[in-house]
């Protein structure tokens, strides 16, 4: 059994093996494993599509899962997270899938009893979100080697960019990214200037939230202005290339980073990213569970 914390932990060829292992499962041809274990399911930060799809992803694959709510738990009793980890262990929990707002929540805990999942931890890291959408450009594009993405927005708040841009730039791609300056960070990330004349270059364009439960500063007024200037507006969407995607991992906000229209267009992958969320998910239960 092993963790899966971070895609920086695999190689090129084991990311590669799961998104085919995951499309097979969704093809169908491949049967879902019968992990015959038990799962625990920690979510101490709101979510809806990565909760909802490791938990079916672990029913899917032959698992019973627990629930552990902060506020009904120990945790709110002074139990330290290694306590509840061990406790869950005695019970004959194998895996424990964990969202937080805590950065490298991980770091430091005995898993030798049970093993972590990383379903998010604060704005460093979301592993599960990037095989998915990895998973979604493979489905589409059957490489990575060349490809041109570009992802904007709420960069500074976002794990999700942090898990992709490392990946994706390990798998060969171009990785460009655009953020108003209030979102940029020092880290070094290739940011464009000019949205208009990167956009028609594009094979991926992938569209981040504004975080506000991550911001420190007072940027809710940005969000009526947010579209025009920053988002994916009708307008900017028609100088992508007809054979591009539009991605995005959701939740969205309509109509602030990415017009309402927008959606409709077939180009839009973003409702195939939760769909494959489930089929990648099963791989990583695998992955930690699997012989
Ligand atoms: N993409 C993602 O992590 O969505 P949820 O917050 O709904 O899980």
């Amino acid at each position: 059994m092993k963790n899966f914390l971070t895609l920086s932990d695999l190689s090129n060829k084991k990311i590669i093996d799961m998104i085919e292992e995951a499309l097979a499962y969704k093809t169908g041809n491949l049967p879902m494993p019968k992990l015959d274990s038990t799962v625990a399911s920690i979510f101490l930060e709101a979510s809806t599509r990565t909760k909802t799809s490791f938990e079916l992803a672990a029913h899917r694959s032959n698992n019973y899962v627990v629930h552990i709510e902060e506020k009904s738990s120990a945790l709110t009793k002074g139990e330290t997270f290694q306590d509840t980890l061990d406790t869950l262990a005695m019970l004959d929990v194998k895996a424990a899938v964990v969202r937080t707002t805590t950065e490298y929540f991980y770091e430091g805990l005995d898993t030798s009893q049970i093993k972590l999942i990383n379903a998010g931890d604060g704005a460093h890291e979301h592993p599960s979100q990037c095989l998915l959408d990895l998973m979604t450009i493979y489905e589409r594009f059957g490489k990575f080697e060349g490809l041109n993405i570009l992802i904007m927005g709420d960069i500074k708040h976002s794990r999700v960019a942090r898990s992709n841009i490392a990946a994706m730039e390990r798998l060969g791609m171009n990785v460009a990214v655009y953020a108003p300056e209030i979102f940029k960070t020092d880290e070094d990330f290739n940011y464009v200037q000019d949205l208009e004349r990167t956009l028609h270059t594009l094979d991926v364009v992938m569209l981040l939230r504004n975080q506000l439960e991550r911001h420190e500063e007072a940027t809710v007024n940005i969000q009526d202005q947010y579209l025009n200037l920053y988002g994916l507006t009708e307008e900017r969407k028609n100088l992508l290339h007809e054979d591009a995607i539009i991605m995005h991992p959701g939740p969205f906000n309509r109509d602030v980073e990415i017009a309402s229209s927008v959606l409709d267009d077939e180009r839009n992958k973003i409702y195939e990213q939760v769909k494959n969320g489930l089929y990648a998910r099963v791989a990583i239960l695998n992955y930690v569970l699997g012989e």
